[in-house]
């Protein structure tokens, strides 16, 4: 099993691991994002691989703030469900630690949902601690407004 860079490559991978955590964007939109990912600066994206068969991946970012130092931020993990348990999700998350240190970042934050129990019970098993309960807002934009 090996941790290693996304590639365009692996679009079919990450449409099946993305439904897992509950999104389906056609191939079109994911393959657009993908583009963004491997474009963007500070950006990490990763695939877990065991015998050619990608089985988890992980996606995180710099964000620089002015109330706080630098950090790292998760935007997702996932591990597909038949191989979970197998010290995938760790060895992903510590490749993230890995990259963050790389960069300068002294922190990695991230959110999960309230309801994902499975997931506050990993992230406490590997050393992350609950900062806050928040909620999480959003709005929509008009684009024609642009
Ligand atoms: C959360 C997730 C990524 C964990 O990946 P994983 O490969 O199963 O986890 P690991 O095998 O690396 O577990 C690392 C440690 O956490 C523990 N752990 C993992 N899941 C756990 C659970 N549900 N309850 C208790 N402990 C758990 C493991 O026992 C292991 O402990 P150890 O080092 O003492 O043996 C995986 O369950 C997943 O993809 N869940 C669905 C998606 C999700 O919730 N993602 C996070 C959204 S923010």
């Amino acid at each position: 099993m090996h941790i290693r860079p996304l590639d365009r490559q692996d679009l079919g991978s990450v449409i099946e691991l993305l439904a897992e955590l509950g999104y389906n964007p056609d191939s079109g939109e994911l393959r657009d994002r993908i583009e963004c990912v491997l474009k963007a600066d500070k950006h990490f994206a990763a695939v877990a691989e065991q015998d050619g068969r990608v089985v988890g991946m992980v996606n995180a970012y710099e964000r620089p703030a002015l109330e706080k130092p630098r950090a790292v931020i998760v935007q997702s993990l996932v591990v597909k469900s038949k191989d979970r348990r197998a010290r995938i999700g760790k060895l992903l998350m510590a490749s993230t630690e890995a990259w963050a240190r790389r960069i300068g970042a002294t922190q990695i934050v991230l959110h999960t949902q309230i309801d994902r129990q499975d997931a506050k019970a990993f992230y406490l098993r590997i050393g992350y601690h609950l900062l806050a309960t928040s909620h999480f807002m959003s709005k929509g934009l008009d684009t024609a407004q642009r």
